[in-house]
């Protein structure tokens, strides 16, 4: 299959490039290169003859038009977004111009190509967040029906994209498939998230920053788990569904910390014990409690389910970073990267 990516030198986007080049697929690489871009993430598959890579800017509806009509795709993966709650707070405006304009745009031009071209088996999948859904108590799960409740700008914008994608399936036909995951963690996770903080901090000796009472509960994916799901989502799910994607591996914040500083205090004894560099900070404004994901429908109906246990996750992670300091040292001095965002 030929798939556009969208957002394929981020986080998540490369995971899915590298897997899918992998399993025989041609891939197209459509990426802005923002901050959080790194074209080191794909450079295992750059000289595939399977592989193909655009800078291109979804907000430039012309420059989408040109690429559906050069590159004549069998499907859309589309995962580029601004992606860091902490940065929507400071600065909401490019989250909408992207994930909601950006949005917008690619769906218009997948449209057009769609109905000019006739395609029977074309697809659009959407990749979104469970933190469209809001926030959870102790109990409960996040399950597809549940009422979209997004508390911050980054989640109001990723739900506004996924009405549109549904509206445009409603009303126009376009076939479309969604997935809405939880945190995801692992190799190749830009140093402004909570994981890959805490491994460099610890490795560096320096204080570890905690959210709050650090007693918020979110449901940690593995990376590449993630992106093996979402390839069998484009190819086995059914047109007009959405499907949660969950880790099955729900954490409070300060234990998962924990558990990665005994892996540091293992691999990296110098500086042990690591806990002790953990420290509570002010919490984010609006900060969401607790997410869980419902993981029965992907699992009922189309078999998956994750295969890393989040000890498994976090080891393999923290033994990525301390072997691959050449990726992420560069990244050290790109703008925020190291300061407390978002406090409102
Ligand atoms: N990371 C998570 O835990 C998580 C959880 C749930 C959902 N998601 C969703 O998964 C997707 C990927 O997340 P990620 O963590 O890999 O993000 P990321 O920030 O690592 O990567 C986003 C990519 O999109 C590109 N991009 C941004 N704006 C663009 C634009 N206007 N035009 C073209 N490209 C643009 C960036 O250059 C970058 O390569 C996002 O849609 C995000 O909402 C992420």
């Amino acid at each position: 299959m030929k798939i556009l990516v969208t957002g394929g030198a981020g986080f998540i986007g490369s995971a899915v490039v590298r897997l899918a080049i992998q399993r025989g697929h041609y891939v197209v690489n459509l990426d802005a290169l923002t901050y959080s871009a790194n074209l080191a993430n794909i450079a295992e598959v750059a000289d595939s003859p399977n592989y193909s890579f655009v800078q291109a800017d979804i907000r430039d509806r012309d420059a989408l038009d040109a690429i559906f009509d050069e590159y004549q795709p069998d499907a859309v993966m589309h995962l580029a977004a601004e992606s860091h709650v902490d940065r929507s707070i400071d600065g909401p405006a490019a989250f909408i111009e992207t994930n909601v304009i950006g949005t917008f745009n690619l769906l218009e031009a997948a449209r057009a190509y769609w109905q000019k071209n006739a395609k029977p088996d074309f697809r659009f999948h959407h990749i979104s967040t469970d933190e469209v859904f809001g926030s959870l108590g102790e109990d409960g799960q996040f399950t597809e029906t549940t009422p979209y409740d997004p508390r911050s700008p980054y989640s109001a914008s990723k739900a506004g994209s996924d009405h549109l994608v549904r509206a445009w399936h409603e009303t126009y036909g376009l076939p479309v498939v969604l997935t809405n995951c939880s945190n995801n963690y692992g190799p190749y996770h830009f140093p402004e998230k909570l994981v890959p903080v805490v491994i460099l901090r610890a490795l560096a000796g320096e204080s570890i920053p905690v959210y709050g009472d650090g007693g918020n509960i979110r449901d940690w994916l593995y990376v590449e788990d993630h992106a093996d799901a979402l390839l069998l989502v484009l190819e086995k799910g059914e047109n007009g569904r959405s499907y949660n994607i969950g880790g099955e591996n729900e954490a409070r914040n300060i234990d998962l910390v924990r558990t990665i500083c005994t892996h540091m205090d293992e691999m990296h004894p110098e500086g042990a014990p690591h806990d002790r560099l953990i420290t509570f900070v002010t919490d984010r404004p609006g900060h969401d409690r607790r997410y869980a994901i419902d993981p029965e429908r992907i699992r009922d109906e189309l078999g998956w389910r994750p295969s890393v246990t989040v000890e498994e996750g976090l080891r393999r992670t923290v033994e990525w970073y301390l072997n691959n300091r050449d990726w992420w040292q560069p990244l050290l001095s790109r703008d925020g990267v190291g300061k407390r965002l978002g406090q409102g």
